[in-house]
């Protein structure tokens, strides 16, 4: 847990800023048992190829490799549950401006209350279809397995195309709408906390340097040190659900 003064110091940022962005990344879920991505020996991306498995050419070569291994991860998130980190942003958000923008694909945040949260890299359970992009909601989840298995995907009831998870796949664009409202809410708020990503994947990774260029603190919560820990004002490692708890848990009038 970081020392009292640094908590002090960000719950001190916390009350003066007018409006708050969170930048959260994999290790946000990491304490609800949701895999990161680069960690070694538990990250996916040490165990599993991206080349195969999240990128449009790797679901064109084998969808159901692909597919096989996003119900895998879906099945996983559905058997979670929001952690302490999650439910202390949600809370925050009631009495305060604070906009999550989240690199999950899960959807933590949300049943953890989050109201505005922007997706930059998509959302699991937003399956549309690969052809006609249409969205089909209708999806049967399996039970969590140890290990992903080969599924064929679905197909479209409108035209007949494979139906694909609703991620963003390497080499795909950013879906619009969300990166240009967290690109305003980044150069806009006055703080911006980093929560539990290695800050190495842009254009997301760019945001809390567009945010300082705009004159907002950065916070960063994360165990260890990254890419972006020079960038921050304060750097608490720890972990997002013993930390976040602990900035958000007092109210505005007892904090100050
Ligand atoms: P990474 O797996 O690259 O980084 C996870 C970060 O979380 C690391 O810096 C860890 O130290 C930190 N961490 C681990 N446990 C934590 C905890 N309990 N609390 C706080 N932090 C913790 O994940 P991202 O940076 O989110 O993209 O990865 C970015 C993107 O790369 C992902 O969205 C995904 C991936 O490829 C796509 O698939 C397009």
């Amino acid at each position: 847990m970081p020392d009292t003064a640094l908590l002090d110091q960000t719950r001190s940022l916390i009350r003066q800023a007018r409006s708050i962005v969170v930048l959260s990344g994999a290790g946000m879920s990491a304490e609800s048992g949701i895999a990161t991505f680069r960690q070694a020996s538990t990250g996916l991306w040490s165990r599993y190829s991206p080349q195969d498995l999240a990128t449009p050419e790797a679901w064109r070569n084998d969808p159901a490799l692909v597919w096989g291994w996003y119900l895998w991860r879906m099945a996983a998130v559905r058997a979670a549950q929001p952690n302490a980190g999650h439910l202390a942003l949600a809370k925050a958000a009631e009495n305060r401006p604070l906009v999550v923008v989240t690199q999950n694909v899960d959807d933590l945040h949300e049943r953890a209350g989050s109201r505005e949260v922007l997706h930059l890299h998509g959302e699991l359970f937003a399956h549309r279809c690969f052809a006609c992009a249409r969205r089909c909601s209708e999806v049967p989840i399996p039970a969590v397995d140890d290990e992903p298995a080969h599924v064929d995907p679905p197909r479209c009831t409108h035209c007949g195309g494979r139906i694909r998870p609703g991620v963003v796949w390497f080499g795909e664009n950013l879906p619009e709408a969300p990166f240009r409202a967290a690109v305003e809410a980044s150069q806009s708020c006055d703080l911006m906390l980093v929560v539990g990503t290695a800050g190495v994947v842009h254009p997301a990774a760019a945001l809390p340097s567009l945010a300082r260029q705009h004159g907002a603190s950065i916070v960063e919560i994360n165990p260890q040190q990254t890419e972006l820990s020079t960038l921050a004002d304060v750097c608490l490692r720890g972990g997002a659900a013993q930390v976040l708890p602990k900035l958000f848990d007092a109210s505005p009038e007892q904090l100050g």
